[in-house]
């Protein structure tokens, strides 16, 4: 498919406009928050919609069917891009709107456990309504269209979609924070299961910050076992990246809105209304995260601690409807009305009123009036996945006057530090905060104004989808060139015939990960009957040299092989058994070192319940496969560290391998002993199969004149690669058959 034939499908729970019906009219209004504002704006600029020869948007309709059907009647929507209302039955919408999204997930992702429902029943709607999403975007999309999803509202969807279109480019953005481990983890097995799994569909997982990049990460590995290098999860079938995007806002929109003549009119009208008064603004969406109550008792406190600025400050403070029908929400709007009466009460005198208070939405040019009239901005959620209001305040500030106030826990604070950050649950703090940014001189709000300034405008929304997409491209084409790798039947068919063509052949086999599975413990992981009959069965024909090369010691392989007709490489090749003769040494070795390393991996046991050390002639090993994932990894980590100190002088090496870290002499690897024995027989064809970073030495040093292929996900220098161990079983059972 040609570049501009590829359509974007976006998806969202909520679409950017509502529709409102007046007279005979049916009139648009755009919807409010975050995710809608920032792609709005994106796609509303016409050099950005030239990459896709279509954009379509779909989203769950807030109208009836009818009255869309009319409304398409009377006019094209938005010009920009199609809309496509996807119409869910209501009752089953509230339970998975008002219900899991909004009762489950967001309060719990916002760090506010105790709030959370646990219904099996909005689950099954979540489900229910995931399902309908992927039903209607499989109507109208294409293999070679991108996709991209966003926030928690749709977390199944990139799987449904993968199921049914497994190539087809899938990108997820969460607008929201994703929690650490410890509270994503309080949700039931089955659901973050599958939140999990369905969030896995995607190819790229796009969040705001590095933070919640790696608290997903954490769950991913301890929810589905899956780890990660460099943020990029190899699944069996499928490389997944993991990242972060800042949201960014249309940085110029809001830093030119001043110019506009009804900007203007509504900037004069303010300052009309306040002569002489500093200005304190904030605006929000009704919302418990959005710290509205704490901030009122922050700014009772500024006029408590500092009576100087009665009748000389307002705080103008605008909540706008959102979730009404949430009983979380409602209870929030009756504490918001009580605080501002009480300090109005308490406060105000005949000619002032400290806060106004208005609760309802704003159109753009009055947003963009109040913020660039307000001397602060006081923006304190309790938790925010980035929250633009901050953001477009201080594009706004284009004459660089004016302060913000953040709180440290909103996204935003990673990227304006030069905000005054304050703990938003803090209501001295918070005083002091605003006091300070009350009486900032005007050259230093220029100086912070302009440093946050230059940060937005470098990653605006236009950045921000842009870097989205070609990071979504670049995963794409690093799966094709993984992909190619896999062995596919015509590459199996290959392998078969040149094997049963050869005259000699020289067949090299990893043991654990390759023939057997990891059990929990290496004494467990041992061959079966079937597989001694295969390996039999292989080793018998006189024109197979087969060997099994491993890391584990020698007696452990002579006591399993015994009557098997192969060789053995034990210790990664430190010692070896041809068959029909005894081991034989291949360096000469001092054992000395081993004193200088076994306390350090006697220590890290200690450390690390459920972790031993393995001592083998050559080598000394610590397994971590039983411990407790996320202490096992960080242990691990600190354990290589040590090491690589504690062997500075070459002499030794560290092999960081699967669950495993071992310590050897230098000298000694699984690609010298692979050379060796090749060497010996010099047969027509080799085939060398593992699934350990050891292995890679093998695969490197027989790269032109073996077929290497490594077993399981992962980066390997291997020519191909193979999914599980039970594959590589079937494999050698057609060598043999
Ligand atoms: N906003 C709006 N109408 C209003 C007030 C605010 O459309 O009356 C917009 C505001 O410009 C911002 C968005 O709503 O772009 C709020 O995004 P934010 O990330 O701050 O919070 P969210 O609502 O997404 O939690
Ligand atoms: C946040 C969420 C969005 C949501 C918006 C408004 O920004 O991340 O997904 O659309 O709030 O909330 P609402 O429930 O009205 O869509």
């Amino acid at each position: 498919m040609e570049e501009s034939d590829r359509s974007l499908v976006l998806v969202s729970n909520r679409l950017p406009f509502q529709l409102q019906e007046e007279g005979n009219e049916v009139l648009l209004k755009q919807s409010d928050g975050g995710l809608v504002t920032a792609l709005k704006s994106y796609f509303d600029t016409a050099s950005n919609r030239s990459a896709f020869q279509q954009i379509k948007w779909f989203g769950a309709a807030d109208f009836p069917e009818k009255r869309w059907k009319k409304f398409k009647r009377q006019a094209s929507p938005t010009g920009e891009f199609t809309v496509e209302p996807v119409f869910i039955e209501p009752k089953t919408y509230s339970k998975y709107y008002n219900g899991f999204c909004n009762a489950t997930l967001w309060p719990l992702f916002h760090y506010f456990p105790s709030y959370v429902v646990y219904e099996q029943e909005y689950f099954e709607k979540y489900e229910e309504v995931n399902e309908q999403f992927a039903e209607e975007v499989l109507k109208t999309l294409r293999p070679g269209d991108t996709l991209w999803i966003h926030d928690y509202q749709l977390f199944l969807l990139p799987q449904l979609i993968r199921d049914k279109m497994p190539d087809v480019s899938i990108g997820f953005f969460l607008h929201i924070p994703f929690p650490s481990y410890e509270v994503f983890r309080l949700m039931h097995r089955p659901w973050k299961e599958k939140i999990i799994r369905g969030l896995l569909g995607a190819d790229l997982i796009g969040f705001h910050t590095h933070e919640y990049v790696q608290h997903f990460l954490k769950s991913v590995r301890m929810v589905l076992g899956y780890d990660h290098a460099y943020r990029t999860i190899s699944l069996p079938d499928r490389l997944v990246k993991a990242d972060m995007f800042p949201l960014g806002i249309d940085y110029k929109k809001f830093n030119t809105a001043s110019q506009q003549p009804e900007v203007l009119a509504q900037m004069e009208d303010i300052t009309k209304n306040f002569p002489d008064k500093k200005i304190i603004f904030s605006v929000d969406r009704l919302d418990y995260t959005k710290g509205v109550t704490h901030r009122l008792l922050g700014f009772e406190q500024l006029l408590k601690d500092h009576p100087e600025w009665i009748e000389k400050v307002v705080f103008i403070m605008v909540v706008v409807p959102s979730r009404q029908i949430i009983s979380k929400y409602n209870e929030r709007r009756i504490l918001i009305e009580e605080n501002v009466g009480r300090i109005n009460g308490k406060y105000s005198t005949l000619s002032w009123q400290p806060v106004i208070y208005r609760y309802n939405q704003l159109g753009f040019e009055e947003l963009c009036a109040l913020y660039h009239v307000a001397d602060v901005a006081l923006i304190t959620p309790l938790r925010d996945g980035m929250n633009l209001v901050a953001k477009e305040y201080v594009a706004c500030c284009s004459e660089q006057q004016g302060v913000l106030i953040l709180s440290e826990l909103a996204g935003a604070a990673n990227e304006l530090g030069e905000a005054l950050l304050v703990n938003p649950l803090d209501t001295v703090e918070m005083a002091q905060a605003i006091q300070q940014a009350l009486m900032m001189p005007p050259e230093e709000q220029r100086r912070k104004m302009q440093l946050m300034q230059q940060r937005l405008t470098d990653y605006d929304v236009h950045s921000w989808v842009n870097d989205f997409i070609y990071q979504l491209s670049e995963i794409k084409q690093q799966q094709k060139q993984e992909e190619r790798k896999f062995v596919t039947p015509s590459i199996r068919r290959e392998i078969i015939q040149s094997f049963h063509e050869a005259h000699t052949r020289n067949l090299l086999l990893d043991y654990d990960g390759t023939l057997v599975a990891y059990a929990r413990h290496p004494r467990e992981a041992v061959p079966d009957k079937d597989l001694l009959k295969l390996l039999a069965t292989l080793g018998a024909d006189p024109k197979t040299n087969l060997t099994i090369i491993s890391g584990r010691d020698s007696q452990v392989l002579e006591n399993w092989f015994k009557n098997v007709p192969v060789n053995l490489v034990a210790e990664h090749g430190a010692v070896i058994k041809r068959v029909d003769h005894t081991w034989s040494q291949e360096t000469e070795m001092d054992q000395a070192w081993k004193n200088a390393i076994r306390p350090t991996l006697e220590m890290f046991t200690k450390r690390c319940p459920g972790s031993f050390v393995e001592e083998k002639i050559h080598t000394l090993a610590w397994h971590y496969r039983n411990v407790e994932t996320e202490l096992g990894f960080t242990r691990s980590r600190e354990l290589l560290d040590t090491l690589f100190h504690l062997v500075r002088n070459g002499q030794l090496q560290v092999i960081d391998g699967n669950k495993v870290i071992e310590v050897r002499l230098a000298g000694v690897d699984k690609g010298i002993a692979a050379r060796k024995l090749v060497e010996e027989s010099n047969p027509d064809f080799v085939l060398a199969i593992g699934d350990d970073k050891t292995d890679e030495d093998m695969f490197r040093i027989l790269a032109d004149r073996a077929v290497t292929i490594k077993v399981g996900p992962g980066h390997s220098v291997a020519q191909y690669s193979i999914a599980s161990q039970r594959d590589v079983i079937r494999l050698l059972h057609e060598l043999v058959s």
